[in-house]
């Protein structure tokens, strides 16, 4: 069967990553989180020192060390699930935390940013076989991708769905915090200059307000086997 690539692009926090990673693992594609290596860049400037106190970035600083940045994935033996790594090290919690979340925006809006990471987006994927998610992926990182999918829900449940998350993980949330991040991220991400989020033109819409996992993980691979046969 030919190997194709599928980009996954939409709002933050609309489950979008959970749909890729199911997919991927059931037919056998690489899963890549694209909004992880920008939250694992923002953690390095948290951990350096590259945010003055406003919030902005020291950006030349940050410049001159983005060859100092590596990120990579690798599987957890145990759970299968992808683990975020930088500089060798596994990050992912510490990537999901409000901290993060709430200083990654600025990060992503910058364009030598955005240069490097896509770059290696576009070499990982360069074999297919491979699904991504992101906000950019069908418009900018792979334009020619097989199968785009653009997933939105209700700022509200987006919201409900992360407070979810974190409660479970066993951290403090204040839901009317969580939900004004994710509306203000949607409002950077859609009007920032360097490639805002919006629908490419041949991507097939999912509103999945109202949906479960199971009938949204069917949907994809729906779209998936749609996509490989034709
Ligand atoms: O999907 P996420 O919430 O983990 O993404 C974190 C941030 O990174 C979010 O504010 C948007 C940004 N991002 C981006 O600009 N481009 C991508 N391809 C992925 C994420």
């Amino acid at each position: 069967m030919k190997k194709i690539i599928i980009a996954i692009d939409g709002f933050s926090s609309c489950g979008k990553s959970t749909m890729a990673k199911d997919l991927a693992r059931e037919v056998g594609y690489i899963y890549i989180d694209t909004g992880a290596m920008y939250r694992a860049v923002t953690l390095y400037c948290i951990e350096h020192n590259l945010f003055n106190a406003d919030g902005t970035i020291r950006e030349e600083e940050l410049k001159t060390q983005m060859q100092d940045i590596h990120i990579s994935f690798r599987l957890d033996a145990e759970t299968q699930r992808p683990v975020t790594y930088l500089n060798g090290a596994d990050v992912e919690n510490r990537i999901r935390t409000m901290e993060v979340s709430s200083r990654v925006s600025p990060v992503a809006t910058l364009g030598f940013v955005r240069e490097a990471l896509v770059r290696q987006q576009q070499e990982m994927g360069k074999d297919k076989g491979i699904v991504m998610d992101g906000r950019d992926i069908g418009t900018v990182v792979f334009p020619d991708a097989e199968l785009k999918i653009f997933v939105t829900a209700s700022a509200e449940i987006r919201a409900r769905r992360r407070y979810d998350e974190l409660k479970a993980k066993g951290e403090e949330a204040s839901f009317e915090e969580i939900l004004h991040n994710v509306e203000e991220r949607d409002r950077i991400d859609q009007n920032r200059e360097v490639s805002p989020l919006r629908k490419a033109d041949d991507a097939v819409l999912l509103d999945n307000s109202n949906m479960t996992i199971a009938e949204q993980k069917e949907w994809l691979k729906r779209q998936f086997d749609k996509a490989v046969h034709v």
